[in-house]
């Protein structure tokens, strides 16, 4: 079989885009960036992309501020079949995604927050953790599902929050968690390790054959 091939949305600068393509680039996971997508015309994503050698498109988000217009996620999908995605990644990608796209991608849309789900979804999860006080916070890479941040975890990892943090310093003490948590969660993925149980996602030490046959 070959490498899975990925999809990934983003709205920005595409630090974890860049950690995916690294990993893949580097061999370390068996997958393959096929598109990146974006909603922001001048996202550095895009560029990041570019930089990479792969294809980078923008797909204009239509009149909505949070969501994508039925005619926009149309064509974000129209994107990613052209470009035989298995798995959606959103890295970054600040919109909310309608029944249509994942029930076309049912299962295989990922998402990273910066937080450690369930607390603190949405916008801003740094800053809500700072605001609360907790004492830890983390990054959380789930599937996605009709909710805002609330389908099936597949990875987190824990940081710290130290009583001088800002915004910015713990965004980047977790962004690394990110960076790292991000491609091991579609490395096991692109190895069928991955077994979804209702809301209980575990990963086998072994192929599950979960990635046989089926849909392309
Ligand atoms: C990341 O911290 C990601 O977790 C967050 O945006 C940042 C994107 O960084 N996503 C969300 O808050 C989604 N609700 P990047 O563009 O450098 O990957």
């Amino acid at each position: 079989m070959g490498k899975l091939r990925v999809g990934v949305l983003a709205s920005g600068n595409g630090s974890n885009l860049q950690a995916i393509i690294d990993s893949s680039q580097a061999g370390k996971i068996d997958v393959e960036v096929a598109v990146v997508v974006s909603d922001v015309a001048d996202a550095h994503a895009l560029e990041r992309a570019r930089r990479a050698g792969i294809p980078a498109v923008h797909v204009p988000p239509g009149r909505f501020r949070t969501r994508l217009t039925p005619e926009a996620e149309q064509r974000f999908i129209e994107v990613l079949e052209k470009h035989g995605v298995r798995v959606v990644a959103l890295a970054g990608f600040m919109r909310i995604l309608h029944d249509d796209f994942l029930k076309r991608y049912a299962g295989r849309v990922l998402n990273v927050h910066p937080a450690l789900l369930p607390a603190f979804p949405g916008l801003h999860g740094q800053k809500q953790a700072l605001d609360y006080g907790v004492k830890w916070s983390g990054a959380t890479v789930h599937f996605v599902d009709a909710g805002v941040d609330t389908g099936p975890v597949i990875l987190q990892a824990a940081v710290p929050v130290m009583d001088d943090d800002t915004q910015e310093t713990l965004a980047a003490r977790i962004l690394e968690q990110e960076h790292r948590i991000y491609p091991e969660a579609l490395g096991l993925i692109a190895e069928n390790r991955i077994r979804v149980d209702g809301r209980l996602v575990t990963s086998a030490g072994e192929n599950t054959g979960a990635r046989g046959g089926g849909e392309a």
